[in-house]
């Protein structure tokens, strides 16, 4: 990756001089995407969907959420009957984005079981202002049917109060990442400095934190692998995801009785920090286009790194959740009816051959095994008092 100029983003570069002309990759992600003001995010520019900058499933397809729906609301039922007292439902979801999954489920309760969607409370964590802004315009016709729909913070809900379904759907490829580098045979951590007089960003080697060698360190040990992998070249760079263990164990105190759904891109272990995988996984978008340069048009673009697998897999089961199960989208989607509901489609739109060819394609695309149909669907459950319930999933066959 070159540097690039800032393309004049003063506020970008005010605040890396603020904080000495260095800041980590970690800080430098969180500003582009998450800043109040100028953030992907966090302003509330990001566009998502066919038309925008990026597609993600529920944003390219209403279908998406329908067949997810299904499965949401099998799993609910599930927890409803496996729950001692009569506590009230949740579906959680987490960066929502600009509410399509949010509004494909209202929809999907609405139209099929009125009367259990009375006891059940929809809540949306998303910690971006410009997002909520957006989710709040996207779900208006629920809100104003009166629908228990909140947004909230993860802090203010109360340790073990949630009973239902936790959803994050490209979440935690959205969250800032590390960044380490092999040099002369050691890990550095990455910096992003700027050249003042010309408002240049560039890498730099910064010290790394203990934080960030006790996680790689443990991770080495736990899951079998080496960081840098064996005969790494010099200049070998890799993302390290430092938030996620900390994401997952945050929910974990939330939830009583429950199911998280995490779907996301993923890699194994073993080709995530490959020798042939020598510049890691992250990726910037625009208009549909991948931007090569992380450094181009910061705040502008979305900046999203792989999870990966085992280290999700990991974290989770030492936490305590239990492993369901861990499928590909495209198998996921096949299993929850996607060849009925392209039947439905041909059928319900015989007049309309232009939109059933369309809807039609989306939902395709949704199991292509070269698009979304490759995303990995991670299923984990926790229990009150560690109770081991078996859950059934029509999204695993
Ligand atoms: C790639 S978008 C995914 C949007 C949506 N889930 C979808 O599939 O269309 C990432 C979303 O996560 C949100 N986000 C970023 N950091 C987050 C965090 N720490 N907790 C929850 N949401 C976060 C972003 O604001 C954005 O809404």
């Amino acid at each position: 990756m070159k540097s690039l100029p800032v393309n004049n983003q003063e506020w970008l570069i005010k605040k890396i001089i603020k904080k000495g002309g260095t800041i980590s990759f970690y800080d430098y992600m969180d500003f582009v995407l998450n800043d109040p003001n100028n953030g992907y995010y966090g302003s509330g520019k990001a566009d998502l969907g066919s038309k925008g900058d990026f597609v993600t499933s529920p944003s390219m397809s209403d279908d998406f959420a329908f067949l997810l729906s299904k499965q949401i609301y099998e799993w609910l039922m599930q927890v409803k009957s496996k729950l001692i007292c009569d506590d009230k439902l949740s579906v959680i979801e987490f960066g929502a984005g600009e509410g399509s999954l949010m509004s494909g489920l209202l929809e999907y309760f609405f139209i099929n079981d009125k009367k259990f969607l009375k006891n059940v409370c929809f809540i949306i964590i998303e910690p971006n202002k410009g997002m909520i802004k957006k989710q709040q315009k996207k779900l208006e016709k629920y809100l104003n049917l009166g629908f228990n729909i909140l947004w909230t913070s993860l802090e203010d809900l109360k340790d073990r109060s949630l009973n239902g379904v936790v959803l994050a759907n490209e979440v935690l490829d959205a969250l800032p990442v590390e960044r380490i580098t092999n040099l002369k045979g050691k890990i550095h951590r990455q910096g992003v400095s700027i050249d003042k007089k010309s408002g240049t960003l560039f890498f730099e080697e910064i010290k790394i934190t203990q934080e960030l060698e006790k996680s790689i360190a443990s991770a080495e040990e736990k899951l079998d692998i080496n960081i840098p992998p064996k005969y790494a070249p010099e200049g070998w760079t890799t993302e390290w995801h430092i938030d996620n263990k900390k994401w997952l164990k945050a929910i974990y105190t939330k939830i009583n009785n429950g199911i998280l759904l995490i779907i996301d891109y993923a890699k194994e272990a073993k080709r995530y920090y490959s020798l042939s995988n020598s510049n890691g996984t992250l990726i910037s978008y625009k208009n549909q286009k991948i931007v090569e340069n992380v450094f181009e048009s910061p705040g502008d673009c979305d900046l999203t790194s792989h999870i990966c697998i085992e280290s999700l897999i990991y974290d989770s089961e030492t936490l305590g959740f239990e492993t369901i199960g861990i499928v590909k989208q495209g198998e996921a989607l096949l299993s929850l009816g996607l060849a009925e509901r392209l039947f439905e489609i041909q059928n319900e739109l015989k007049d309309d051959i232009s939109k059933a060819l369309s809807r039609r394609e989306a939902l395709l695309r949704l199991v292509d095994p070269i698009c979304l149909g490759d995303f990995k669907w991670f299923i984990f459950s926790k229990f009150d008092n560690n109770k081991r319930f078996k859950i059934n999933s029509i999204c695993i066959r």
